[in-house]
């Protein structure tokens, strides 16, 4: 199967159709193809985390971030990333685009001689390629058997 890192960006606090939440969907469903594969977890996370923790304001946040075209300064460091052959990439649907700290991470890591694999959550409008796996939020963070019988079939179809 050879060395895999899973890295994610996922948020806590008030989310879409969940309430307000203390792992983030994302998170779940990394955690889930962690268990599955074997592979390590990074989580994306920002310096200075400013982020509104109820939805609404998040959603302005995020919004104003994506028209500036933001990169978010990251904190932490992937340990040696050249070990890794296969990289999956877990991130929230934001404004049918990735957040822009998961482009501050793929500006920063090489993976072009890696296997990339994208996955999302989302509430309506699925992953952002259409490559990506994509699954309700909602699923991730309530239906852990659902969601596990979806990633299952996913890696099945990777060979994984
Ligand atoms: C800023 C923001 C923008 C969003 N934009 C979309 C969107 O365009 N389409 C969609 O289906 N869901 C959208 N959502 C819903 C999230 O994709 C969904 O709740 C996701 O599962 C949150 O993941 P997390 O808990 O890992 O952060 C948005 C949520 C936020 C906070």
């Amino acid at each position: 199967m050879g060395n895999i890192l899973i890295a994610y960006f996922s948020r806590t606090g008030e989310q879409y159709g969940v309430g307000v939440i203390t792992e983030g969907n994302t998170k779940k469903l990394a955690e889930i193809i962690a268990q599955k594969t074997g592979g390590d977890l990074f989580e994306i996370k920002v310096k200075n985390d400013n982020y509104p923790k109820q939805y609404t304001p998040l959603v302005q946040y995020a919004k104003k971030e994506k028209q500036e075209k933001v990169r978010p300064e990251l904190v932490g460091e992937v340990i040696n990333i050249d070990k890794y052959d296969t990289v999956f990439i877990g991130y929230p649907n934001w404004w049918a685009d990735m957040p822009m700290p998961v482009y501050t991470f793929l500006d920063k890591y090489d993976l072009s001689n890696k296997k990339v694999y994208k996955f999302c959550t989302h509430e309506g409008s699925g992953g952002v390629f259409s490559d990506d796996f994509a699954m309700y939020g909602h699923t991730a963070q309530n239906d852990k058997q659902q969601a596990e019988n979806q990633v299952s079939e996913w890696l099945k179809k990777l060979n994984l």
